[in-house]
């Protein structure tokens, strides 16, 4: 993990937190008009409970995430972890990190799914051959074999999701050795990008490779276990 690890949330996640927020809003004062004070404080009382617990373990997580207690290629900040975690209304019920791993995969699929189409849209606009167009085919082909990848690795993960127990390294290796290929394709099309299209465009492919980041990281405080064979 060495290009870009400032951190920037892609737009489209901030806008979602927004909209996640003022839906949770406007919800409670529609509640606050049917019955009263009584039910919205009841409401605040449920909610500022979940909160307290998922949000000690995010924010935990995230902390350890944006600090070198994980392999020193692993790097997440702190803010962004958080917004992204909470991004998904699952998080709140998060139990540990194997739940957390689930999630950030589950947006990781669905970040690089649309990133993937994206892809697919500039390529059919470029019709010359030259060396734009042969990195696009190739990020192409990188983000088709993550887009198959993905549910290998969830799979994976999901059989050996620790629920409380430890795990040993021959379990863990598999899960975690599968985001690695995750993680060079990925960075493989970056690569080839910012070499051959326009620099200040390519944000957003590094932004997977953050996102990436995040559920390998997750993935080694969930099975305890660090991942020092990466090469991404
Ligand atoms: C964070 O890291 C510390 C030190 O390794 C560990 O004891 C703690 O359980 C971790 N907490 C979370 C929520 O990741
Ligand atoms: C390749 O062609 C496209 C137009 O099809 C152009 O936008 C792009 O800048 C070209 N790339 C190079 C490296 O010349």
């Amino acid at each position: 993990m060495a290009a870009r690890q400032t951190t920037t949330i892609t737009f489209a996640t901030l806008l979602f937190s927004i909209a996640l927020v003022l839906f949770q809003v406007a919800d409670a004062d529609s509640k606050i008009d049917k019955s009263g004070k009584g039910e919205y404080s009841r409401l605040g009382r449920l909610s500022s409970s979940l909160g307290r617990y998922s949000s000690s373990l995010v924010g935990e997580a995230c902390k350890n995430m944006s600090s070198d207690i994980l392999s020193r290629k692993v790097h997440f900040d702190e803010g962004p972890c958080v917004t992204v975690l909470h991004s998904d209304k699952r998080t709140v019920l998060a139990k540990d990190h194997g739940d957390l791993v689930v999630i950030a995969l589950d947006l990781l699929e669905q970040h690089s799914n649309e990133v993937a189409e994206k892809i697919m849209s500039i390529l059919s606009g470029l019709t010359v051959r030259n060396s734009t167009k042969t990195a696009f085919q190739l990020c192409a082909a990188d983000y088709g074999a993550m887009s198959r990848m993905l549910p290998v690795c969830r799979s994976i993960f999901l059989d050996i999701k620790p629920l409380g127990k430890k795990v040993t390294m021959d379990d863990a290796y598999p899960a975690l050795g599968c985001m690695d290929k995750v993680g060079d394709a990925g960075r493989a099309c970056s690569l080839e990008l910012s070499n051959h299209w326009e620099h200040d465009k390519t944000e957003e492919f590094f932004d997977v490779i953050r996102h990436i980041s995040l559920v390998w990281g997750l993935m080694e405080l969930a099975t305890g276990h660090r991942d020092d064979y990466s090469q991404w």
